[in-house]
């Protein structure tokens, strides 16, 4: 996700400065190049050893490292930068920064770099509120720095309130989203994720193997992409991604409600949802006894919501989703042209790397005007982004 992106992370001088380690590990991970840059005071509570040793490249501690280069250390990694993330970064550093001063590596790099740069805060709560914090942070702001906000907990100095580091994830979430190219921004999504359930009894439902994890991997990666992003989603164990408007539902008929009653005003809808097709005629106000040795139950249909909205006079551009067993193409396109769907991702349930409840997929995309592309297997993060580039593609050449 982060392949060929270099990342600067400085560090300063805080009791969070060890989760930085994390957020390093986190960028590690998704494949960026990071280059730490440790404030004396951080030197304080962690040892550089630690961050050349996750980075695998020495960390940066002296504004003039005459013996190491030849080229002026500091310009030369500003200068390679794809961006420079702050965190811990404290009321001092932030408050160097927006009045201009650069006397350490770590401020002189900030100065000289032209990489977008992310502040993650962390400090007691008195110095957040501060009026002068608070002043230098709108001016930052204002000049374009961007922030990741502090959230409230218990302070390490004992003080409750707002000061605690945000998580090193959603720092991470905020980085990549500071990195993606904005093709989808003005653009309104409305994505369905997750199963429906169909309640039998107080105790019992019909529902399917669905995770969520394909649309919520959509509604973060449109996200990213710029867009405003509304996720409709059936019960699920994933976490909200940030910066997403989420409305939960259980049953297929409230989904239906929600998605019309929302609908207006959207540009695209993707339908990840695994809808239930059926639900019990009868809903039994009390636990249904186990006497019979059989038991018969009459099921009627669900309304087919993707078809309503294929429907429509004036509709959004249409994204359904195919979760199919055997006949896959041929599937599919009976769906995108029975829906009247502007794209079809259809994909073979049956495989163990696809479908249901896995974090990969392998996905034919069709198109209305007959093309299609086919996606090997890759992760649902990898397909949500193919999948997106596709309908910005797509909604640019309407
Ligand atoms: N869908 C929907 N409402 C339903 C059923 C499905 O909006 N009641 C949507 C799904 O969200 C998906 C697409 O239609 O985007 C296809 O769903 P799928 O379960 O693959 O197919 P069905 O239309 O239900 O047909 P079948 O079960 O016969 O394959």
């Amino acid at each position: 996700m982060l392949n060929n992106k270099k990342i600067i992370l400085g560090v300063c001088g805080g009791i969070a400065a060890y989760k930085a380690i994390e957020l390093l590990r986190l960028l590690t991970k998704a494949g960026a190049e990071v280059h730490v840059i440790m404030t004396r005071a951080a030197r304080e509570f962690i040892t550089p050893l630690t961050f050349q040793t996750l980075s695998s490249n020495p960390v940066h501690t002296e504004l003039f490292n005459l013996i190491a280069e030849q080229e002026i250390g500091h310009i030369s990694l500003a200068d390679r930068a794809d961006l420079f993330i702050v965190a811990p970064a404290t009321a001092n550093v932030i408050g160097k920064i927006a009045a201009g001063i650069a006397d350490d590596i770590l401020t002189t790099t900030v100065m000289a770099t032209k990489a977008p740069v992310l502040f993650a805060p962390a400090m007691n709560v008195n110095m957040f509120t501060n009026p002068i914090y608070q002043e230098n942070e709108q001016k930052l702001r204002r000049l374009g720095y961007l922030f990741e906000a502090p959230v409230s907990g218990t302070l390490a100095c004992g003080w409750e309130g707002a000061g605690k580091l945000a998580a090193p994830e959603a720092i991470f979430e905020s980085a990549v989203t500071a990195l993606t190219k904005k093709t989808l921004t003005g653009l309104r999504l409305l994505i369905t994720a997750g199963p429906t359930r169909e309640e039998i009894d107080p105790v019992r439902y019909i529902s399917n193997h669905s995770s969520g994890k394909m649309g919520y991997a959509l509604a973060r990666a449109a996200r990213r992409r710029g867009a405003q992003v509304l996720l409709i989603s059936g019960p699920t164990a994933l976490t909200a991604p940030g910066g997403v408007t989420v409305v939960n539902v259980t049953t297929a008929g409230e989904m239906q409600r929600e998605v019309m009653a929302r609908v207006a005003g959207c540009d695209a809808v993707i339908k990840a949802a695994a809808v239930a097709d059926y639900r019990p005629l009868v809903r039994n106000s009390v636990k249904i006894k186990k006497k019979a040795d059989s038991v018969t139950m009459e099921l009627v249909k669900n309304p087919d919501i993707l078809a309503g909205l294929g429907g429509m006079e004036r509709r959004p551009f249409l994204v359904g989703f195919a979760a199919e067993t055997d006949a896959l193409s041929a599937n599919a396109e009976k769906k995108l042209s029975e829906k009247n769907l502007d794209m079809i991702v259809a994909n073979d349930v049956t495989l163990t790397d696809a479908g249901f409840n896995v974090d990969t997929n392998r996905a034919l995309l069709l198109f209305r005007d007959g093309s299609c592309s086919e996606c090997g297997l890759m992760s649902k993060e990898q397909l949500a982004g193919t999948i997106l580039d596709h309908l910005a593609q797509h909604l640019a050449e309407r």
